[in-house]
């Protein structure tokens, strides 16, 4: 067999030639990372407001990372889940020490995470509760492109061609308390919903909602699964999202943004729910070694330095940035959601691919949310005045543009 040679400065070839058609990209290649900042094969720079969708946490290359990475990488990469390894007991303690959760599986992605708090649903209804498996959600949430993950997730566009999922899922409206108390039945196992809806474009809950849904949970005997994959890891302005709500849930997952762009996931629990037994759940790679040094970095550093207190002053810096854009003429940003370093903005008919576009030409990068209305932009929490002051300077053009 003979390999085309390829024109690597031509990477929309080399995609049609060997890559399955799955992602809408930016049209450039980005070679490498430093704090805010990429750089493309052609030497531009783009400050990136994404942090690779909720991911590069301390910014790209953090010396932390790097530095954890690198030691672990010569020291033990692998092992079998069949002997013990320091890094995945550390993290774990490190979780459950700064959480209101108290044992945690891990694994190597937000899907994983949420396919092992499904199957927890499961066992802890079938063995507490009666055999009651049924899991509901959000009819816009988000949760993976897992066949379970999917089947959890409401947007049709996700699901369709996919089909037939599997069972024993129901989605009713976010934010409608009465809708979920309607729903529950005694087949009801769970309640599984992201406190703040990234891929909705940055939807939060009311407080009286998730409040109400903790509650009502309680009332029905019913688990409270919180999805904070992307909105985890102070993100928001507290370390989970639920902080922010004062509520606790009986089950939060975790994935993106705790390897600092490492591949790791986690499914947390309260003792009460981590019924599985050996045998129920595993993972080949689930809480390497390498993954966890860099996760107990990233977590470490986020809590030393307070970043969750710098996301909410910078967040409320470019929340009133934001705010002087809007008061001004000509914007078409018809609404600002967001809370921390996490904001949705949304536009009329075609406003926010236009203004993604334009702030690409600029060199900056943000993320299209699900819908296609709106923008979403989520620095690392390492972002400062000056990376925030420039966004809202190119931000600013774009809208008026
Ligand atoms: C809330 C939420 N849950 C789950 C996932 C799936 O995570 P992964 O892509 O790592 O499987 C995502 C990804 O965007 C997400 O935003």
């Amino acid at each position: 067999m003979t390999m085309t040679r390829l024109d690597p400065s031509e990477p929309r070839n080399a995609e049609r030639a060997f890559h399955m058609n799955t992602y809408p990209r930016a049209p450039i290649t980005v070679v490498r990372g430093e704090g805010l900042r990429v750089w493309d094969d052609q030497g531009r720079e783009f400050l990136d407001f994404t942090s690779g969708l909720c991911v590069n946490t301390l910014g790209h290359c953090h010396p932390v990372v790097v530095e954890a990475v690198r030691a672990q990488v010569g020291t033990l990469i692998h092992a079998t889940n069949g002997v013990y390894t320091l890094p995945q007991l550390e993290l774990a303690r490190l979780l459950v020490e700064h959480s209101a959760l108290d044992k945690v599986f891990f694994c190597n992605s937000g899907a994983e995470a949420n396919e092992c708090a499904i199957k927890l649903a499961r066992k802890w209804g079938r063995t507490r509760k009666g055999g009651a498996y049924e899991i509901i959600t959000a009819n816009t949430g988000f949760h993976g492109r897992t066949l379970g993950t999917m089947a959890a997730t409401g947007h049709r566009h996700v699901q369709q061609d996919f089909e037939p999922l599997p069972e024993g899922f129901t989605q009713v409206e976010f934010n409608d308390l009465a809708a979920l108390r309607d729903a529950i039945t005694e087949r009801t196992a769970a309640v599984l919903l992201e406190p703040i809806q990234g891929v909705n474009g940055v939807e939060l809950a009311t407080q009286e909602y998730l409040r109400g849904v903790r509650a009502l949970c309680d009332e029905k005997g019913v688990l409270l699964m919180l999805d904070e994959i992307q909105s985890g890891v102070g993100r928001t302005g507290t370390l989970w999202a639920y902080e922010g709500y004062g509520i606790e849930p009986d089950v939060m997952t975790v994935a993106k943004g705790l390897g600092g762009g490492v591949a790791i996931g986690a499914c947390l629990a309260k003792d009460a729910v981590a019924v599985f037994q050996p045998g129920d759940h595993a993972s080949t790679f689930g809480g390497n070694p390498l993954a966890c040094a860099a996760g107990r970095a990233v977590l470490q550093e986020v809590i030393a330095r307070d970043l969750p207190g710098h996301a909410r002053r910078l967040g409320e810096r470019l929340r009133a940035g934001l705010g002087e854009i809007q008061a001004e003429p000509g914007h078409g940003i018809t609404a600002v959601r967001g809370a921390g370093l996490w904001f949705g903005i949304e536009f009329g008919e075609g406003g926010a691919n236009t203004v993604w576009e334009r702030c690409l030409r600029r060199g900056m990068l943000l993320v299209r949310s699900g819908t296609g209305r709106a923008l979403r932009v989520s620095p690392s929490l390492t972002v400062t005045e000056q990376e925030c002051d420039r966004f809202l300077e190119v931000f600013r053009q774009a809208v008026r543009s």
